[in-house]
């Protein structure tokens, strides 16, 4: 197996990734990273692979489970109950529970009440120069989750920075104050949804919660530390990777002059925004037992990384694939997922996303970049940092 050096938080590679993906994929489809000490797939056939093969999943075997240390504890606690971090059977009865409630009947009831809130927000843009990320790409995702689950919308701030401190776990070369971060934000989280729970068990409404509250699969439901970690998988999941996907949209089509595809054909010009520039980069994933993926050998307890934004520009899949074509045929990219773990979410931030940006291009024909937009100096989530736009 080849290998490759990349820093992953070397300012140049983080503004743009692509590059570096095309130099990896040159040596095979999988090669050894060697600044992670893991191999990686970069080909789309080896990460489609990786990510469906059932020899290989999320969960640690329990001989190569990683020790947790004491100060990271209330972190791991919810974790453990978390649908991705766990494999069949506990994966498939907590998914199984959460898709009872996450119907496709109510993501679709929530296309009139997405579509109000964007013109509610573009009424209320301030003018001149301004972040699109704070006022638009933010706040939809966020709200749509909470009204969904059934949170007070007020508690959206709360929520941002609560997700925003515990994804910080993930983040190349965490610190110590990363990990405190993220700590004391699962601490905050759980304390408020405990007491939301409990409401919600006294006073069932007509939200995601209640039904949750509620599944049943076969005489079974949810405990209480599940129904809690569930939640705040939905509300993390359930907005970070969107906001990041509207923003990266935003810029490509403007950068690409791609607007008019995109009022004309909303649902292939989204697909192509999540092939061209996904939020999500990197998975991994643990070996069960011996298995050959694009003829290397792995065994139990090895750890092998799936990157979907190469597999994404894999020129065996797409052609010209470095081009961003909006008449490509939808649903071929990986970028959520594949396999068991396939994005729960996905046909709600499908919705947002085919709904959002028209209705900003609609309303604003002339939508400008400001400045050159710079991503986050972050690997974990490749987002934008800040948005600048005016009004055309
Ligand atoms: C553009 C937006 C989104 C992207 C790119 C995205 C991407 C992904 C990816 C790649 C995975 C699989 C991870 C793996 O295989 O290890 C995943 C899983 C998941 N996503 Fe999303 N996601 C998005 C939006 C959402 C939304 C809106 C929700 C919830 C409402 C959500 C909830 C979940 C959940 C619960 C899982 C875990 C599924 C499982 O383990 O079985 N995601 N997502």
């Amino acid at each position: 197996m080849q290998s490759f050096r990349q820093n992953p938080t070397a300012p140049a590679f983080v503004q743009d990734p692509y590059p570096a993906y095309e130099a990896m994929r040159s040596l095979g489809p999988v090669l050894r990273w060697e600044d992670y000490d893991m191999p990686v797939a970069v080909g789309y056939a080896a990460t489609s692979d990786i990510l469906k093969n059932r020899a290989l999943g999320r969960e640690a075997p329990p001989e190569f489970a990683p020790q947790i240390p004491a100060h990271l504890a209330p972190f791991y606690a919810v974790e453990a109950h978390s649908m991705l971090e766990l494999e069949a059977p506990r994966h498939t009865r907590l998914r199984g529970l959460v898709l009872r409630a996450f119907t496709s009947r109510r993501i679709a009831g929530m296309g009139a009440e997405i579509d109000a809130l964007c013109h509610d927000l573009i009424d209320r843009f301030p003018a001149g120069e301004f972040d699109l990320l704070p006022h638009y790409a933010q706040k939809i995702p966020v709200i749509v989750i909470a009204r969904l689950l059934g949170v007070p919308e007020e508690m959206a701030e709360d929520l941002l920075a609560w997700s925003n401190a515990m994804v910080g776990m993930y983040q190349a070369g965490r610190t110590r104050a990363d990990e405190d971060r993220a700590v004391s934000a699962t601490e905050a989280f759980v304390a408020f949804m405990r007491g939301y729970v409990d409401t919600r068990r006294a006073h069932p409404g007509d939200d995601l919660i209640s039904e949750l509250i509620a599944a049943e699969m076969d005489g079974d439901r949810l405990s209480e530390d599940e129904l809690i970690t569930t939640c705040i998988l939905l509300l993390n999941a359930g907005h970070e990777a969107t906001v990041h996907t509207m923003g990266n949209g935003v810029a490509t089509l403007i950068g690409q002059h791609a607007v008019d595809a995109l009022i004309a054909d909303p649902v292939n010009t989204v697909e192509e925004i999540l092939r061209f520039d996904p939020p999500l980069h990197m998975f991994t994933r643990w070996v069960y037992a011996d298995v050959e993926i694009a003829g290397h050998r792995f065994r139990r307890g090895d750890q092998v990384a799936a990157l979907l934004a190469a597999a994404n520009r894999d020129p065996d899949r797409f052609d010209a694939p470095a081009m961003f074509r909006p008449d490509r045929a939808a649903g071929q990219n990986l970028s959520f997922g594949a396999g068991p773990h396939f994005c729960v979410g996905a046909p709600l931030a499908r919705l947002e996303l085919q709904i959002a940006l028209p209705i900003l291009f609609q309303r604003m024909p002339g939508l400008a970049l400001a400045e050159t937009p710079r991503y986050a100096d972050v690997y974990h989530f490749h987002g934008l940092k800040s948005l600048m736009v005016r009004a055309g």
